[in-house]
């Protein structure tokens, strides 16, 4: 085959360079679109892809933590699509959304018979019609992918999902002490335990907070069961609109 027909095969992009270019830059979500789109289908390119739902959510869908309810689930940072497609699979109706449009075409590339509704959102702007929508959140490994000058934002958009009596499911790598987080070089960063108040001020309420034991680098990830009480409105949420009299 002459030589200019052969097809150069895509050199993925480093990712510790792609991340210090971006952050350095101030775009803290920057990054994740050129990884995916420079993985070029490849899934051994994306660090994180298991290519299978994570197994948190697999035994917390068998063993729910409280029933979520209503069947309108949202899967935040949905990156492949494995843990939106397996919310499908369980009779969840469901929307997954991720911040980079490429890995969003990936996900909807790879279950194409999922009825998951895929959309390309920003967690960071969430649009309103999102906001206090659904029964059950999942949140996997998308916070501890994000710099610490955004997680509390990150975490606060995240509750604002839930409608009143909603719950969320949150998987992130945490610290075992402040300490330990303040000197982690990430991502991902290990969250330090202090910052999951964050989602106190969503307006969540903690129900279980589950994990190994810290590895040797003192970290261990947790799995996080969060509700919203039953007549609370997330932040933000545009309230009823009451007819006045007269
Ligand atoms: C570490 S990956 C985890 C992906 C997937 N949840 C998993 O467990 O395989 C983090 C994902 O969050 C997405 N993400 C990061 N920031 C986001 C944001 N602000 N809004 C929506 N998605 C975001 C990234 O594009 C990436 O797909």
């Amino acid at each position: 085959m002459p030589r200019f027909l052969r097809r150069t095969p895509p050199v993925a992009p480093d990712p510790g360079a792609l991340v210090a270019e971006h952050l350095e830059a101030g775009r803290p979500t920057g990054w994740f679109e050129p990884l995916y789109a420079g993985a070029d289908r490849d899934p051994d390119a994306v660090p994180w892809a298991q290519q299978t739902p994570h197994p948190y959510v697999v035994d917390w869908l068998d063993d729910p933590v409280v029933t979520p309810p209503g069947r309108r689930a949202v899967v935040v940072g949905c990156g492949l699509g494995d843990d939106a497609a397996e919310l499908a699979r369980r009779d969840f109706d469901v929307v997954a959304f991720d911040v980079a449009p490429s890995a969003v075409a990936w996900a909807q590339r790879r279950f194409r018979r999922s009825p998951v509704d895929w959309r390309v959102v920003d967690l960071l702007e969430l649009p309103d019609e999102l906001v206090g929508a659904f029964g059950l959140v999942v949140e996997v490994r998308t916070v501890q992918s994000l710099p610490g000058v955004v997680r509390d934002a990150a975490m606060h958009a995240v509750g604002r999902l839930a409608a009143p009596g909603g719950v969320v499911l949150a998987v992130s790598l945490v610290a075992s002490s402040n300490e330990v987080s303040r000197t982690w070089q990430g991502p991902p960063w290990a969250q330090a335990p202090s910052e999951l108040a964050a989602y106190r001020a969503a307006g969540l309420e903690r129900l279980a907070l589950e994990h190994p034991d810290p590895d040797e680098h003192g970290a261990m990830e947790v799995r996080l069961t969060l509700q919203r009480p039953a007549g609370s409105v997330p932040p933000g949420a545009g309230l009823p609109i009451v007819p006045t009299p007269g």
